[in-house]
């Protein structure tokens, strides 16, 4: 049985320009205005000084180092603020975590399940999200809303329509491989409509009332 103290510990996930960053938000001040005492933390990875070397410029690692960059920066970020946080009891919303580790790494870079999910095992161990929001968008919808948003955070945008099309397709692999952890969200609609399909999954599978 995964431990995850008693804080819940929710991920979201999915392509670029999925809306992620947005729904963060507002599931965050969803929760504060639903449930009473909840105490929210939102925070984001890939963190620390290690994000600007993923997801700026346009160096080109090999798939096995920009994997160990991710969980590095995940080691630290886990010891920091997300298993401190779920200790304290707070509802702990990350932007992106180890499934897009899988995804871009073990799938679209080609490195392998096995060799990801090894890593996972020795960096994060028994620890798992509560629940996992995978949003999902048709990649040019995607693409184009993600180039409205940033224009330096764009490593991983260039990287080509085929690869972005393997993402999509290795999330719905991801969420199928654990339907009881992952949701799959359909993100391509208003704002408002991606939100309350956000909210009814949360308050479905966390006994929120
Ligand atoms: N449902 C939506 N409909 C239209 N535009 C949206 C929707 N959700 C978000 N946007 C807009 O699309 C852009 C990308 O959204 P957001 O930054 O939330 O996506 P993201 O998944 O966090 O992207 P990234 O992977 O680049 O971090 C923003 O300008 C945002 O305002
Ligand atoms: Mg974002």
């Amino acid at each position: 049985m995964p431990i995850s103290g008693p804080g819940r510990f929710i991920t979201i996930e999915g392509g670029e320009g999925a809306g992620k960053s947005t729904q963060l938000g507002l599931l965050a001040a969803r929760l504060k205005l639903e449930v009473k005492n909840a105490g929210v933390v939102e925070t984001r990875e890939p963190n620390g000084p290690i994000r600007n070397l993923l997801v700026q410029g346009d160096r080109s690692w090999t798939p096995m180092a920009e994997a160990l960059l991710h969980f590095a920066a995940r080691a630290e970020h886990l010891e920091e603020t997300v298993r401190p946080s779920l200790a304290e009891g707070l509802w702990v919303l990350c932007d992106r975590f180890a499934d897009s580790t899988m995804a871009y790494q073990g799938y679209a870079q080609e490195l392998g399940r096995d060799r990801v999910e090894a890593l996972y095992e020795m960096v994060v161990g028994e620890l798992k999200p509560d629940l996992t929001l995978i949003l999902d968008i048709p990649v040019a919808i995607g693409l184009d809303r993600a180039m409205r948003r940033d224009i330096t955070e764009t490593r991983y945008e260039r990287m080509g329509r085929a690869f972005h099309e393997t993402l999509r397709t290795a999330f719905h692999d991801i969420a199928a491989r654990e339907p009881e952890r992952c949701v799959v969200i359909d993100a391509n609609g208003p704002v408002e409509t991606v939100h309350e399909a956000i909210w009814a999954a949360v308050k479905d599978r966390l006994n929120v009332e």
